[in-house]
Parts: structure tokens; sequence; C-alpha cells
């Protein structure tokens, strides 16, 4: 960890697989400007997680990444599978590797930000009219529910019973849920003071205990407007009027599932960041919410913009301490949250310069590459700093 005054940040590079590779060398290339022009100090080390780890070790997360990753101040992931490796077991399949590092931090909050940049309300499948202005944070629990749940696994065929079975286990303690709700709670603080709770409680008690607490919680926050939604009706909402969301709070899978379904209001998967948290002072854990997208891995057509907002985040949640700015001792000096800014300024003016990656751009439109996206962002960075 990081004491003395001007010690750089650690930022550990996990570029996993596919297009991971490609769109974390540009958030890169995007931090290393921002390190340079905002006067931050940081230092990159890189390690190996999925496919990329199996193939080098023989497990999707070598002790060795998690040691590195708890060493750090940060950790900014690309992404991690691919059809290669979708025989494995499931213990050393590479998602297998991304949960154990998930876990293994202990970061059980995951900020899945949803916005709409005004270049891309045509981007989207939905209308225009409904897309515009939308603004939602997603937050995920992590750590919990489906994922984890025991037991979990194949069971052979009893003799009585339909054949083989399979188990996941979907439970939840209070404390779980009551670490994520809060943190739903102060985050609406922050933002638009709405706080949309979503479940299943008409059906699963985990959900049933998840209201309870959101209620209860919800007394030490009597300036946060709170509504409940079941999962379905919440699916529906999120396009039919997704104007209506500031905070969404939910469990685990349900988390998975309606972020990919928001973030085709953002006009592609390729726009959306995410942020993991722990308990405060513990390092984050920052990925693209896209996946590796190996039909297109290698080729210079992934969106790298997913991955650089990624990096803002990482700015803003992570680095945003004291002891990281003003390493160079220069008069021209601000801090990683001006920095994380900028950074989705740029993003913000590229777009609007049409700048255009395969997935965003419409009929006619012209594309360009990556590491061109990369270039761009990093340009109009310069151009503001
Ligand atoms: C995500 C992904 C992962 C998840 C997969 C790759 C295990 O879909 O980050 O949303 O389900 O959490
Ligand atoms: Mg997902």
């Amino acid at each position: 960890m990081n004491t003395g005054t001007g010690k750089p940040a650690r930022i550990l590079l996990l570029p996993g697989d596919g297009i991971g590779v490609e769109v974390i060398r540009e958030a890169r290339k995007v931090l290393e400007a921002a390190a340079r022009l905002f006067g931050l100090s940081l230092e990159f080390h890189e390690g190996l997680i999925g496919g990329a780890a199996y193939e080098a070790t023989g497990k999707p997360l070598p002790d060795e990444t998690l040691e590195e990753a708890l060493a750090s101040d940060a950790v900014l992931m690309g992404a991690v599978g691919g059809p290669k490796w979708d025989g494995l077991p499931p213990a050393l399949r590479p998602e297998a590797g991304l949960l154990a590092i998930r876990k293994g931090m202990g970061v059980f909050a995951n900020l899945r930000p949803v916005k709409v940049f005004p270049a891309l309300v045509h981007a989207s499948s939905l209308r225009p009219e409904v897309v515009a202005g939308v603004d939602v944070l997603i937050l995920r629990e992590l750590t919990g529910g489906l994922y984890f749940g025991e037991p979990k696994g194949r069971f052979p065929a009893g003799a009585a019973a339909g054949g083989e079975r399979a188990v996941d286990t979907l439970a939840y303690t209070r404390r779980e849920i009551e670490r994520i709700v809060r943190l739903g709670f102060e985050l609406a603080r922050s933002r638009r003071r709405q706080l949309a709770s979503v479940d299943k409680a008409n059906i699963l008690a985990t959900s049933q205990l998840w209201r309870e607490v959101v209620n209860e919680v919800a007394r030490e926050f009597p300036d946060v407007e709170v509504r409940h939604f079941y999962v379905d009706n919440a699916a529906m909402q999120l396009i039919r009027n997704p104007r209506q969301f500031d905070v969404i709070v939910t469990e685990n899978m349900f988390g998975d599932i309606l972020s990919d379904e928001a973030a085709e209001l953002s006009g592609s998967l390729g726009m959306l960041p995410s942020a993991s948290l722990g308990e405060p002072g513990r390092p984050g854990l920052y990925e693209p919410v896209h996946g590796s997208a190996p039909d297109i891995a290698g080729q210079g057509k992934a969106n790298p913009l997913a991955a650089i907002l990624t990096a803002a985040l990482l700015l803003r949640y992570s680095l945003n301490r004291p002891d990281h700015g003003a390493a160079t001792g220069g008069e021209a000096v601000s801090g990683p949250a001006t920095a994380a800014a900028a950074v989705e300024r740029a993003v913000e003016r590229v777009l609007a310069e049409g700048a255009r990656t395969a997935d965003l751009a419409r009929a006619g439109e012209p594309v360009i590459s990556t590491a061109e996206m990369g270039d761009r962002v990093v340009a109009a960075l310069e151009a503001e700093g």
C-alpha cells in the first residue's frame, strides 16, 4: 500500500483473453497520458488471468496473480474466456479465475454506470427519444448468490431419480445484503436520490430477506426515495422507460443480466465500464462489462472505450487519495478525480467528432480501429490538458 507522499500508485494490468489484450493496451495508453498531463505517478505491472493463465500455469488464477492484486492499489482487467477453453472442467475454466479474483479481493460491490452519450443516441436499437439522457447506475452484488453458493455441482443419477442432477445454491446473509444495500443508498444520495431495489420476493426466500433489509436500511436514508421491483418487471421497465432509474441495486445474477440489457441503451456493450469495490482502503478491481469477444479478437476491431472509461473509474475510485497526486511536484498539478473527469470528457468529444469503432458505426459511417480510437482519446485529452 502507499504510505509516503508521492509514492507511485501501483496498477496491476490483467489483459486476459481475446480482445482483453487489445483494449487494455489502449486503456494503458490513456492512463499514461492522463498521468503525464495531470501529474500523477503510476507504476504498471502485468499479470496472468483466464485462459492465458491456464496456458502458462495450468490455473485460471495463479496464486501469484492474486498476491500481486492484493498488493496493488488497483487492478485493471480485460476479459476472460474463449471457445478454446469451453471444454475444461468448471474449476479450470477462465471464468473460474474471474470469480476467484473477485472473491479473493473481496470486491462485493460492482458499479456499472450506464450513461448514454448524446452522439450515440442513434446507436441503440431503441428509439432515440427513449434512450436520450439515460444515466443509470447499476449496483450489482458480486461475491454472493448463485455464483458462489454451496452445494454446487453435478451429482450422479440416484437409483430412483430422473437421472443425473445439477445443483446451484442461492444464498445470502443479512450482512452481505446490508453492505451492498447501504452502498446503494449512499450512491443514490450522491446522485438523484432514487434507489430501485430489484428482487424476486414473490418467490425467493433470499429476495424476501433482501427486501426486508432494504426497508430497514431505508430508515437511515429518509432523503432517498426507494422503490421495489420484481426482476421481470425491472427488465421490462428498463427498456420501456429507462430514465425513471437512478441507482438500481440488486443481487449478483439479476445484476449480471440487467447490466447486459442496460448496455444496449448506451448503443453497445463496448461502451460499458465497471468498478468492483470492497471495504474502504482495499484495492478495487476494474473491468469493462464486455467479454473477450473471440470472434473479433486480434483484428483491431474491438471498441476500447469501455476499457478506457473503466480506467477513468479506476482513477476516480482507487487513486483519489492524497498520497497519489502531485508526484512531480509541479504547480499545474491536479488530482486523479480531475483526470477521471477529463478522460470521460475526451471520450465524449471523440464520439461527438464522429469517431466510431465497428460496433458503433451505422451503415456508411467510416470505422476506425481499436488503436486509432485509443489515439483519438489521447489526442482529445492532450488538447484539453
Ligand atoms: C460479467 C460476466 C461474468 C459474470 C462472466 C464472464 C463470468 O458476464 O462480468 O458480467 O457473469 O459475472
Ligand atoms: Mg455479464
